[in-house]
């Protein structure tokens, strides 16, 4: 009885991928439980790259099994594209990829939907536009929703989709407020859906039976969580947040594997803190060209994998991250893309806010609250030595070391990693 889980304590993009990708050449199953391709993952093994962005990184191991959990949103014309793009570098996908036949299916309203919404409505959130809001509205509201296991029942689908797309072509126009939008058309998508169905049948199962006979059989499981902990729906910044648990929480709904099995919950971080989106973002480094802020985003390369969006940058929230680890009940945590922060005088890290004239250490209840924070930093001295070769303790220079220290000190948590590179080599174990 062995699983693990490993999640972003940020604002998502944390490199638990490169994570995942390190801890994964013993596992069994590596899952995925929330979410859908809105997340990305990049992989780095020497001189190739891999991307995945709804599939579990553990997809690039064909010895073990990756699953697509009941918790996902999917869209399949994207998650058929990935399957074929990693067959083309070489990679196997085949028995070897299960996708739960509970999972919601996103169709091409939900984007026209969530595209409405965003332009419309005033009140955007930077959404990675891929229909996540949208197919999680339809799967608690019940009456909306179309699960993977249905693609398999052509008549029922057809018949799903006769009722369902003449409401959502009215729900969008009403949205759009006269601005031009796409409709659809009910048999074209049910004939395109059904082609999509049949590539991807031999995938589409009960994933929740095969990882509870896994764990009963002894196997170990890693749980990728998507997203970060502050994007989490109940427990991030909302509303700008993502419509899925991607806390441990999530596991138990987005898989079917009751928490009691994890014996590991390890916490990423960045050395530093990015968001894409709009919201909240205390230490955001808004400083303009030739600023701490964009110096970051330069030698972090923060634009999004998923749209390409530049990151926010920012300093080290200590606030935030002390409120996702407790939540996340984390064991020990990786400190990434240390490299980055070579090459600053002076380091800064945020140990409490400012929230109308007061000092408060706890993370706000609020958006609007933490809208009005400002950080209270204290600073550290950085140093000048690129890192991107450091392979072990010794090779990191007193700051480095002292910074990281800082960090495990202000969570109380150990820290296991430091990551100095996006190559699975550029990491020291500590
Ligand atoms: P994820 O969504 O949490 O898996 O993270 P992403 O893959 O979206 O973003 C992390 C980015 O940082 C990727 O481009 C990684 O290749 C890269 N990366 C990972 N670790 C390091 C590191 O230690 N240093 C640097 N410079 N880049 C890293
Ligand atoms: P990974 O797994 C960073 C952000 C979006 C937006 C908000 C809601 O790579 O860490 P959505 O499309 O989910 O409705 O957008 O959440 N967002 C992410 N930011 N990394 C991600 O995933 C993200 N997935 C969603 O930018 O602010
Ligand atoms: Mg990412």
């Amino acid at each position: 009885m062995s699983a693990t889980c490993v999640v972003g304590l940020q604002w998502g993009d944390e490199a638990k991928g490169k994570i995942v990708d390190l801890l994964s050449d013993k596992a069994d199953f590596v899952v995925r439980y929330n979410g859908g391709a809105n997340a990305g993952h990049t992989i780095v093994w020497g001189d190739r790259t891999f991307k995945v962005s709804l599939l579990p990184t553990g997809i690039l191991k064909p010895h073990l099994r990756s699953v697509i959990g009941n918790g996902l949103v999917v869209y399949p014309p994207r998650l058929l594209e990935e399957i074929s793009q990693l067959r083309q570098a070489g990679i196997k996908v085949g028995d070897n990829l299960a996708v739960s036949d509970h999972a919601h299916v996103i169709f091409p309203y939900h984007m026209e939907e969530e595209r409405a919404v965003e332009q419309g409505s005033g009140a955007a959130i930077g959404t990675t536009g891929r229909g996540i809001g949208p197919c999680y509205q339809d799967k608690v509201g019940r009456t909306g929703g179309i699960r993977m296991g249905e693609l398999l029942y052509p008549e029922h689908l057809r018949e799903r989709l006769k009722a369902l797309v003449p409401r959502k072509n009215r729900i969008i126009a009403a949205l759009a407020n006269g601005a031009e939008m796409k409709t659809f058309d009910a048999d074209r998508i049910c004939d395109e859906y059904l082609g999509y169905a049949e590539q991807l049948r031999p995938h589409i199962t009960d994933t929740t039976r095969i990882l509870q006979q896994g764990l009963k059989a002894g196997k170990h499981i890693i749980f990728e969580a998507a997203q970060g902990s502050l994007l989490d729906i109940d427990h991030g910044t909302y509303p700008y947040v993502t419509s899925s648990n991607s806390l441990p929480g999530g596991i138990w709904n987005g898989a079917g594997i009751p928490s009691r099995h994890l014996d590991k919950i390890i916490g990423v971080v960045k050395a530093y803190t990015t968001r894409v989106g709009r919201g909240p973002f205390p230490t955001e480094l808004d400083d303009g060209p030739g600023g701490i802020g964009e110096r970051i985003r330069k030698v972090g390369r923060e634009y999004g994998t998923v749209t390409g969006r530049p990151r926010r940058c920012g300093w080290f929230d200590a606030v935030a991250v002390q409120y996702t680890s407790a939540l996340a009940g984390v064991d020990e945590i990786t400190v990434m893309l240390l490299d980055v922060l070579s090459g600053h005088k002076q380091l800064s890290i945020c140990i409490a806010y400012e929230l109308d004239g007061k000092r408060i250490e706890e993370f706000p209840s609020d958006s609007f609250l933490l809208e009005r924070c400002k950080p209270i930093y204290e600073t550290m001295p950085g140093w000048d030595v690129d890192l991107t070769k450091a392979r072990k303790k010794s090779d990191l220079p007193a700051q480095a070391l002292k910074y990281v220290e800082r960090i495990s000190e202000l969570l109380g948590l150990r820290v296991s990693i430091a990551s100095v590179g996006p190559d699975r080599e550029q990491t020291i174990h500590l």
